[in-house]
């Protein structure tokens, strides 16, 4: 070999190193945050709450939370000091705000209070099977730090203050819900700090959160760690096993949560025989389903393409929308397009974009003030599938998929409010318009459930 071919192969073959052993400095320490995180909660029922947070230096943690913020006359503490602090909190009263206050106790220094006063607060869920009214909200694809987050998680803040709940008791939102890649580039635990506890902290020391997994957060370890999900229906519903996929309550309301990212879609695999049996066995209103990968998408992932994303958008479409449609399945929840897309009222549609027929569109009302009507579970008629990808990051895509009635290159938020019969979900621009918006109102079942033919 020449010598100056040798050095060029030497030279790049440096780089490469170089370049490997940055990328798995970066990797290593970025999988390692060991700064202080604010309060989130997780895993609400209506007698229990748990609680988790982060702090730079190992200490016992402890907290005091009462009706008032002037009386935390109940406590727990925790039995070991260590930097990641997680406490559940048992015996709550039902549909109640309790204030909080969160202390750390490093050994041989006196305890410092670290989180308290009137910001810091949770209500609790009413008891299942209750028509409570439920207010929440969904980020899509949210932990881009940037610009356009900001934005969005402002114009949601400013429509909430602007349009109240009618009951000055209730808090502002009861649950938040993700549609998955909670924080990019790699969900690492650093980049969870910087792309989703960071941004939202002063949303999620309020409101219970509820993310499901996509395929960026599956990139390191981080996930699974930072987020305490319930595998043994702590909050609801049919113990799945696993905290990759599980249901949990509120009120009149039942939620499912899927991992499209990591687990077996095939029919019969264990995720699709215990959601077959979950949805048997609830007796609750109403039914909506979130998970990351859209079974109906034409944004910047295309679903009827199987090299797109493993092919895990059609395995969804196909093996999983059965079994929700017949599970009575109203809403369906998921991200991974960078965009906001709504279906129409519609079933059955299992096939590509170019086997939709006119049947399976169940109302084919048009624009983006809708109203369908649909009998209760037993007389199953249709399902609203919306893709919500845009709460940080906002791509161009065909938006032309002949399922969907509302296809927009928006970035936003939704929110989904259920009082008793009636669904209203609303998409809020990063500008803070409601650019698409519809309701479901569940009528008394009358006769048996059309099936797919
Ligand atoms: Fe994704």
């Amino acid at each position: 070999m020449k010598i100056w071919v040798k050095r060029i192969v030497t030279g790049l073959l440096a780089l490469l190193l170089i370049y490997g052993a940055g990328r798995f400095v970066d990797v290593y320490s970025g999988s390692f945050y060991t700064g202080e995180r604010a309060p989130y909660l997780m895993m609400p029922a209506p007698r229990a709450m748990t609680l988790r947070w982060q702090t730079a230096k190992p200490g016992q943690g402890r907290v005091r939370f009462g009706r008032t913020p002037g009386k935390l006359d109940q406590q727990v503490t925790e039995a070991s000091a260590a930097e990641e602090h997680e406490l559940r909190l048992q015996g709550l009263e039902p549909a109640t705000r309790y204030y909080y206050q969160i202390e750390n106790q490093v050994a041989g220094e006196a305890a410092q209070t670290l989180y308290s006063g009137k910001d810091y607060w949770f209500v609790t869920p009413p008891l299942t099977g209750k028509p409570a009214p439920l207010r929440f909200a969904v980020l899509g694809d949210p932990g881009y730090a940037g610009v356009m987050q900001t934005e969005v998680r402002d114009a949601l803040m400013t429509w909430l203050a602007e349009n109240p709940r009618p009951d000055r008791a209730l808090p502002y939102l009861d649950l938040l819900l993700t549609t998955g890649d909670n924080a990019y580039r790699s969900g690492s635990n650093k980049q969870f700090q910087q792309g989703f506890f960071s941004p939202y902290r002063t949303i999620l020391r309020n409101v219970p959160i509820w993310p499901a997994y996509g395929n960026h957060d599956a990139r390191r370890w981080a996930f699974f760690d930072i987020f305490s999900l319930p595998s043994e229906a702590e909050s609801g519903g049919l113990a799945s096993h696993t905290e990759h996929y599980y249901s949990f309550d509120y009120a009149n309301a039942h939620f499912v949560m899927l991992d499209t990212t990591a687990s077996s879609m095939t029919v019969g695999s264990e995720m699709l025989d215990w959601l077959q049996r979950d949805l048997a066995a609830t007796t609750q209103k109403w039914i909506i389903a979130a998970f990351h990968h859209p079974p109906y998408s034409r944004g910047s992932h295309d679903s009827d393409n199987r090299r797109d994303s493993g092919g895990r958008m059609f395995a969804m479409r196909k093996n999983v929308l059965p079994i929700l449609e017949a599970g009575g399945a109203d809403l369906v929840l998921s991200g991974h397009s960078h965009m906001y897309e709504r279906s129409y009222f519609s079933g059955c549609h299992y096939g590509d974009a170019d086997t939709l027929q006119a049947s399976m569109l169940r109302d084919k009302t048009t624009g983006t003030k809708v109203a369908y009507k649909k009998p209760g579970r037993d007389g199953y008629s249709g399902t609203v599938y919306m893709v919500i990808g845009s709460s940080s990051k906002q791509d161009q895509g065909r938006l032309d998929h002949p399922v969907m009635a509302v296809s927009l290159a928006e970035a936003g938020s939704v929110v989904v409010d259920i009082d008793n019969d009636m669904m209203i979900a609303r998409f809020i621009t990063r500008a803070g318009l409601v650019a698409d918006q519809f309701s479901i109102q569940k009528t008394a079942a009358t006769g048996q459930a059309v099936p797919c033919s």
